[in-house]
């Protein structure tokens, strides 16, 4: 199934034609992987589908629902999450604050005042069993009180992700989740990422680094200057000379 669509979606910075025209369909419960230059439009559409900016024209379904220029927060509320590529994590705050935190979700608690004093610890217990299970889950077990500073730049990574998870979100957009990681953490990265495709998430994602792309990707969207390229296996997108000419600067076999 077809868990996110986009419809001849389309935008522009000024002069720019950042996303051209494009349509593409992912699907649940899988690992698909955006590739192609820099500047060639990938991280606008995550930030278009997020909501972060507008569409020009086109549309945007989740689940056949029509989330085209919903706000941000609505659109992490149907269950669409976001990994970003710079770190945002409480740098102040423990390990355990830090993936607590990603379960607050002000809309969702709005009458708080009136909640039982005991339901309310018994939601602050909850919570906080699943974020000790989330930062073993993401391999920074016997961390839950170091501040989140002292972590390396990959683990911090890790904790961004598990906050990310106590969202529980059914499809996860994840912004080169491995660049300026320690080749270690990217293992790990790619263990989780394929653990969590197989408890049914869905995941897309942006990555530079075509062995990992190779080694997860179901499937591949090749984009180049706003629009889809090409799209499929990654064997056959990976393997495809003018692909490796455009991207890689790879010539042809002959050169
Ligand atoms: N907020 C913005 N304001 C103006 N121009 C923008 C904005 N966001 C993106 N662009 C432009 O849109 C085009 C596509 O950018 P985008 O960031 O989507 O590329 P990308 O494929 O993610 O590249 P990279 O691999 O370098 O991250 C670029 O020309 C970029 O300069
Ligand atoms: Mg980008």
């Amino acid at each position: 199934m077809e868990i996110i669509s986009l419809k001849n979606v389309s935008k522009a910075f000024g002069g720019v034609i950042a996303v051209n025209n494009v349509s593409m369909g992912f699907y649940s419960g899988k690992i698909t992987g955006l590739i192609g230059p820099n500047g060639a439009g990938k991280t606008t559409i995550f930030n278009l589908i997020s909501g972060l900016i507008k569409v020009d024209k086109g549309r945007i379904y989740f689940k056949g629902e029509n989330i085209t220029n919903l706000h941000p927060w609505e659109i992490s509320k149907k269950g669409i999450g976001r990994l970003f590529q710079d770190i945002r994590v409480f740098k102040k705050l423990t390990v355990l604050e830090n993936v607590i935190l990603g379960e607050y979700n002000p809309a969702e608690y709005p009458y708080n005042i009136l909640f039982k004093f005991k339901e309310i610890k018994k939601i602050e217990k909850e919570n906080r069993e699943k974020a000790i299970e989330l930062i073993k889950f993401v391999g920074l077990e016997g961390k839950e009180n170091t501040p989140a500073e002292n972590l390396s730049y990959g683990q911090q990574k890790l904790l961004s992700l598990a906050r990310l998870l106590m969202g529980k979100y059914e499809v996860l957009l994840m912004d080169e989740p491995t660049a300026g990681v320690h080749p270690d953490i990217v293992k790990k990265l790619i263990e989780l990422m394929k653990e969590m495709a197989k408890s049914g998430k869905t995941i897309i994602f942006i990555e530079h680094n075509m062995n990992i792309v190779s080694e997860i990707a179901d499937w591949l969207f090749f984009l180049k200057e706003g629009e889809v390229y090409d799209m499929g296996k990654p064997e056959d997108i990976l393997g495809d000379e003018e692909i490796r000419r455009i991207y890689m600067g790879i010539g042809n076999a002959k050169t």
